[in-house]
C-alpha cells in the first residue's frame, strides 16, 4: 500500500505481520537474518515513521534524528529494551513500545530448563557421548547436583522470575529472591534485602533482572568470590549483567562449579573466548523466547505498537506513556 507513513523492520519478521502493517503503511523489511550495519540502519531509517526494532539495533537519538520529525513510534519486539534510548525518545516526544508478558512462561519454561540441565551436567554428558567416551556405567562420573531441596537465589522478582519461582518451588527448591520493586505476592519465596547474603546461600543463582546502569555488572569478581564453590550461575536476562572477564576468572579459580548462559557480553560470543573451552559452562544463542507460538505473539504484539503508534495513538505497551505528548 502507498501512504506517507514508512515503517521500517530491520530484520526478516513473520510474513503475516509484515502483511498487516503492509495494509497502513509503506514498510521495508530488512529482510535477512543477520543485523543491519550501522550505516545501513542510518539509510533505511530516513523518513519512517515507525521502526519495528531487535535487540541488535541500538537506537538512539542519532537515528531517530536521522529518521526525522515523522517518527511516532520505535517497537521493540522483546521486552528488554535496552537497546532503544528511551531517554532520547522521550525527550523527541517519540514512544516506545514493548512486548511484555507474552514471553513469560517460555522464557521461564527455559531458564528452569536451563538450571536443571546445569544441574544434571546435560551438554557436557552430550558431548561426552558424541565423542565416543561412554564406554561403560560408571558409578562415579558425571555426578551432577540435586534440584530437589536445594535453594534457589532469583535476582529479580518480576513476571519472569516469578514464573521461574513457581517452577522451582514445584520441583522441590527452596526459593530465595534479590529485587528493588515490592513484589505484591511471593508464594512463600523469601525475600533477601541483600545481594551478597543471597549469593551466599544460594546453590543455584539466576538472574531475571533488566539490563540498567545499576545491574550491569551486577555479578563480579567480589560476587563470584561470595558465592558457593559448587554453586552454579545461569543467566537468561542481559549478557552485561555479567562481567564476562570476571566470570572466566572465577570459573577456573573454581570460585563457582558451573556456568550457563543464553546472554553474553559481547554477543554473540567470539568463537575463541576461554569460556568456550571449559566444560563446566553452557552457552546457548539467546533462544529464551525462542518458540514458534511465542515469536510469533511477540511480532503481533510489536506490530500493534507500530499500528497505534503511527497513527497518533499511543501503543497499548509503551514504556514511556507518561513523557508522550501527542495534544
Ligand atoms: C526479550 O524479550 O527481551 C528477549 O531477550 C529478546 O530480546
Amino acid at each position: 500500500m502507498s501512504t506517507n507513513l514508512k515503517v521500517l523492520i530491520t530484520r526478516r519478521q513473520f510474513q503475516e505481520q509484515i502483511n498487516r502493517l503492509g495494509e497502513v503503511a509503506d514498510v521495508t523489511v530488512l529482510d535477512r537474518p543477520e543485523p543491519p550495519t550501522r550505516a545501513e540502519l542510518k539509510k533505511a531509517v530516513l523518513g519512517c515513521s515507525g521502526i519495528f526494532a531487535h535487540i541488535t539495533d541500538l537506537v538512539n537519538g542519532e537515528i531517530m534524528d536521522i529518521a526525522g520529525k515523522n517518527l511516532k513510534v520505535i517497537a521493540e519486539f522483546g521486552v528488554g529494551y535496552d537497546n532503544i534510548k528511551v531517554e532520547d525518545a522521550s525527550e523527541r516526544n517519540i514512544a516506545v513500545g514493548n512486548t511484555p508478558g507474552v514471553l513469560t512462561e517460555t522464557t521461564a519454561d527455559f531458564a528452569f530448563a536451563v538450571i536443571q540441565s546445569a544441574a544434571r551436567r546435560l551438554a557436557e554428558s552430550d558431548r561426552f557421548v558424541r565423542s565416543g567416551q561412554w564406554k561403560w556405567f560408571d558409578p562415579l562420573d558425571l555426578l551432577g547436583l540435586d534440584i530437589n531441596g536445594s535453594t534457589l537465589g532469583i535476582i529479580g522478582f518480576g513476571r519472569i522470575g516469578k514464573s521461574v519461582a513457581k517452577r522451582a518451588l514445584a520441583s522441590g527448591m527452596n526459593v530465595i529472591y534479590f529485587t528493588r520493586s515490592t513484589p505484591d505476592d511471593d508464594f512463600g519465596c523469601k525475600r533477601i534485602n541483600d545481594l551478597e547474603e543471597l549469593l551466599k546461600i544460594s546453590d543455584f543463582v539466576s538472574l531475571h533482572c533488566p539490563l540498567t546502569d545499576e545491574t550491569k555488572n551486577l555479578i563480579g569478581t567480589r560476587e563470584l568470590e561470595i558465592m558457593k564453590p559448587t554453586s552454579v550461575l545461569v543467566n537468561t536476562s542481559r549478557g552485561p549483567t555479567v562481567d564476562t572477564n570476571a566470570l572466566s576468572d572465577g570459573l577456573l579459580k573454581k570460585e563457582i562449579s558451573y556456568a550457563a548462559l543464553d546472554v553474553t557480553d559481547p554477543e554473540p560470543i567470539p568463537a575463541d573466548h576461554p569460556l568456550l573451552r571449559m566444560e563446566n559452562v553452557t552457552i546457548l544463542p539467546h533462544i529464551a523466547s525462542a518458540t514458534v507460538g511465542t515469536r510469533k505473539k511477540m511480532s503481533e504484539m510489536t506490530v500493534d505498537n507500530i499500528i497505534a503508534g503511527i497513527q497518533g495513538k499511543l501503543p497499548p505497551h509503551c514504556v514511556n506513556a507518561e513523557d508522550i505528548n501527542w495534544e
